[in-house]
């Protein structure tokens, strides 16, 4: 099968599964308005997020890679009123038109966007965190899974967004930073007796690429 027949599968399951959701729908017409790049999570992968913050009664979510908010509003759709998720973003515009969209999505009392450097932000995070999704720049995802199994509570769970990368990952041709980034990242998550991991390949209207996903004992 092709990648359009995998888009056009995407969009039976988000037709049959997923509710019309005109908000999530106007911000990502306003994600390409500001001209964002077209790189936030599907409507599909958004709503594994929102299920797997609902999954694990997660009240403090951390993201790493806020872009324009979409995976954001997901997640902090499924907090309790006293849930907090704290984003982390180094593109001032792009934390920008975040902050709109959460606000437009009725969320920003619960959602902080911090602008900077992730590795810069992460230390001024506050613990325990119950849930973290890191999707900012591959090369860094080896120090971002420590920080956020640093973070952790017991029983935390983190996910990683591009591990599979169109298949770079098994290709010798396209190992630039970020693959190599991905592969130490899934090292360590593998060899950390901290972390029950796992790694699951997706196809859809994002092409091929994958979520790795880990428990913190
Ligand atoms: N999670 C978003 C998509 C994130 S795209 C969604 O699914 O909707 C990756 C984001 O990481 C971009 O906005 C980029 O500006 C940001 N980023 C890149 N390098 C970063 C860094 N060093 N620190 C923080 N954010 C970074
Ligand atoms: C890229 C980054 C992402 O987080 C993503 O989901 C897809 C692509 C990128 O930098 O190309
Ligand atoms: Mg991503």
């Amino acid at each position: 099968m092709s990648s359009g027949s995998w888009a056009a599968i995407d969009g039976l399951l988000a037709e049959r599964l997923l509710s019309p959701d005109p908000v999530l729908e106007a911000v990502l017409r306003r994600n390409v308005e500001a001209c964002l790049p077209p790189i936030d999570v599907s409507p599909l992968q958004g709503r594994f997020l929102h299920l797997l913050t609902r999954i694990t009664h997660a009240r403090r979510v951390l993201e790493v890679g806020t872009l324009g908010g979409y995976s954001t509003i997901c997640m902090a759709r499924a907090l309790p009123p006293e849930g907090r998720l704290v984003t982390l973003e180094l593109d001032p515009h792009h934390a920008e038109v975040a902050r709109a969209n959460l606000a437009w999505a009725g969320v920003a009392d619960r959602v902080e966007v911090r602008v900077g450097r992730a590795l810069d932000l992460l230390p001024g995070v506050e613990e325990p965190i119950d849930l973290a999704f890191i999707d900012a720049d591959k090369a860094s995802s080896p120090a971002y899974l420590n920080w956020a199994i640093r973070l952790s509570r017991p029983a935390a769970v983190i996910v990683l967004d591009n591990v599979v990368r169109g298949g770079a990952i098994i290709d010798p041709a396209r190992q630039d930073e970020n693959v190599r980034g991905v592969l130490e990242a899934l090292r360590l998550m593998g060899a950390d007796p901290r972390l029950d991991a796992t790694a699951l390949q997706m196809v859809g209207m994002k092409g091929h690429d994958g979520f790795a996903m880990a428990l913190v004992i």
